[in-house]
């Protein structure tokens, strides 16, 4: 009976772990649901929004942009890419942002 409390557990904990730590390939779920909220204004983030601005490039037009990878997203992300714009967006949500922005490229 002890033996397989601690079996539980350790099968949680190891359940838990990849959650916690950060994920080099990024959570492109975690991203999509962060660039609607906060991208969403001026980018259509999914491909099918009604554009708000039709001036401004669509997520899944970056995504097939020419050299576009994980490590460009998260550059171009840390650099205020509109005067008025300097949202101070965490590494790990600009790495979620950028793996998002990649799956769309067969969309
Ligand atoms: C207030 C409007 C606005 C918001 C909000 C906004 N953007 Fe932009 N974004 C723009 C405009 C305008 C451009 C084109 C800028 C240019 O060409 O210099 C752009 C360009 C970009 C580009 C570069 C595309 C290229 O041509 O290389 C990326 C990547 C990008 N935005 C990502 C994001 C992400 C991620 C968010 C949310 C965290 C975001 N943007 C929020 C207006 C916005």
């Amino acid at each position: 009976m002890r033996r397989s409390i601690w079996l539980t557990s350790l099968t949680l904990l190891l359940a838990a772990a990849p959650a916690l730590a950060e994920s080099p390939d990024g959570d492109a779920a975690a991203g999509r649901e962060v660039a609607k909220r906060w991208c969403a204004s001026c980018h259509d983030v999914t491909g099918h929004q009604a554009h708000v601005q039709p001036d401004v490039i669509s997520f899944p037009e970056i995504a097939r942009l020419k050299g576009v990878s994980m490590d460009s997203l998260i550059a171009i992300q840390s650099m205020p890419h509109i005067p008025m714009l300097d949202l101070d967006l965490s590494r790990r949500t600009k790495r979620d942002i950028a793996a998002y922005i990649l799956s769309l490229k067969a969309k």
